[in-house]
């Protein structure tokens, strides 16, 4: 292809100047939907056009999320603007998606996931790296990450995080905002070498009146989560149990699956479908529904593809509800139910844990789901209970499944 430029179409105001930005580090985060993943995608495409011969960097924590966000998400963007004939994708070796100008050495894309060293040694001349998601990331992985970019460049060198923020406690908050707060509320402030810029789902033109309508709903119901996700601000509430888990569009087939299962009537009762797959855990919230009797339920878990052989951990406390579902052939197991070791459990897990996008119950029980304090503010060992029906059956599911236990429940027989 002998187009040496890519016409980059800017219609993103909070992010745009990022494209012009030369700065060591550019640090983009903000709202869910603000649009911060296509720019960074829009960058580093712009970049392997204009820099014959190097390879960047295109991180997250696990290699297993690579196939199933930022790389399809990079070639999406591709093929929304129009570059197809531009540029080529390597589905396997490392991930990459490659540029060539007649004549010039081709320049690359590589992605990859931090907990695979090995491979991120063996990429060389990186005069970019961008993180997605990169609140998953330790400091310790970030300083490495920066040691990859190293040897000669015309140009410059670069890293870039894209993020949505989460507590104040975090490393990202320490390093760039703690000193300066006010940059939560500015747009594109430039400070040293770092440039921070925010945006919201408001600035991204590209968003629908339904996305909008789901944000603001979540103004007065669910202001914690509205904190988070639509204005994209950091959070106070350091007594937040979750740190936001890696998101997934698709959940995955095959696999070893079990779910995990809290009984409602007035609240509502949930289903969680944990899948593990290559070392990850796929969730997905299948039911979160009041009312439901059991053989109602049981219609809809078929038809959302439970089979009656698939092991389902449910809420001990209701033996009634278990050995009836029992009877009507279902695989139902009483759940552990001590929370505190159970939400270990989910800690335990969280790094590997990746929530299915529509889960909206799980989530936004999960953006309000804080420690119980006492009267000095100071955690308690204990989880604020309430609003918690689908992060119970998550729980239920993790703890009984991957905690061992001698003792055989018999109760049942
Ligand atoms: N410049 C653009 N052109 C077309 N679609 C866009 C553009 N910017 C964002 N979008 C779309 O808006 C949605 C949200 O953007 P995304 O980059 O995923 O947001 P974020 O990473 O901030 O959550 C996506 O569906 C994306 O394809
Ligand atoms: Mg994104």
């Amino acid at each position: 292809m002998s187009n040496s430029m890519l016409s980059v179409r800017v219609r993103n105001k909070a992010y745009s100047p990022v494209f012009a930005d030369k700065s060591k580090m550019i640090v983009m985060y903000g709202g869910a939907g603000s649009g911060k993943s296509y720019i960074a995608a829009q960058k580093i495409l712009m970049r392997l056009v204009e820099q014959p011969g190097h390879s960047i960097l295109v991180l997250r924590k696990h290699k297993e999320h690579l196939a199933i966000s930022v790389f399809d998400q990079m070639w999406s963007v591709i093929v929304n603007e129009g570059y197809q004939d531009m540029f080529t994708k390597f589905n396997s070796g490392p991930r990459r998606i490659v540029y060539q100008a007649k004549g010039q050495p081709e320049s690359r894309a590589v992605f990859l996931g931090l907990n695979d060293p090995e491979d991120l040694k063996s990429i060389a001349r990186v005069t970019s790296i961008w993180v997605e998601e990169a609140t998953q990331i330790t400091e310790e992985d970030f300083n490495q990450v920066q040691l990859r970019m190293r040897g000669f460049t015309l140009d410059y060198f670069q890293t870039i995080l894209t993020f949505n923020p989460g507590p104040t406690t975090h490393w990202i908050y320490k390093q760039w905002f703690s000193k300066a707060p006010e940059f939560e509320h500015v747009y594109a402030e430039s400070r040293a070498s770092t440039s921070i810029y925010k945006g919201t789902y408001v600035d991204n033109p590209f968003v629908g009146p339904d996305y909008t309508q789901t944000m603001e709903n979540m103004r007065l119901s669910k202001p914690l989560m509205y904190a988070a996700y639509a204005r994209g601000d950091w959070s106070e509430h350091n007594s937040l149990v979750f740190l936001p888990h890696a998101r997934h569009d698709h959940q995955p087939t095959g696999g070893e699956v079990y779910y995990g299962l809290d009984f409602g009537i007035n609240d509502p009762q949930a289903l969680v479908e944990v899948r593990l797959v290559d070392g990850l855990y796929y969730v997905k919230l299948l039911i979160y529904e009041p009312g439901l009797i059991n053989v109602t339920f049981t219609k809809k878990m078929l038809q959302l593809g439970v089979g009656k052989k698939d092991c389902i951990y449910a809420d001990s406390s209701r033996k009634d509800l278990i050995i009836d579902l029992h009877r009507l052939g279902w695989n139902v197991h009483p759940a552990k139910k001590d929370r505190m070791a159970g939400i270990q459990t989910l800690l335990n897990f969280h790094e590997r844990t990746s929530i299915h996008k529509d889960s909206v119950g799980l989530l936004s029980e999960m953006a309000q789901y804080g420690w119980k304090t006492d009267k000095n503010g100071t955690n308690m060992d204990d989880a604020c209970d309430g609003n918690d029906h689908a992060i119970d059956a998550l729980r239920y599911a993790f703890h009984t499944h991957n905690t061992k236990d001698k003792k055989r429940r018999i109760w049942l027989h």
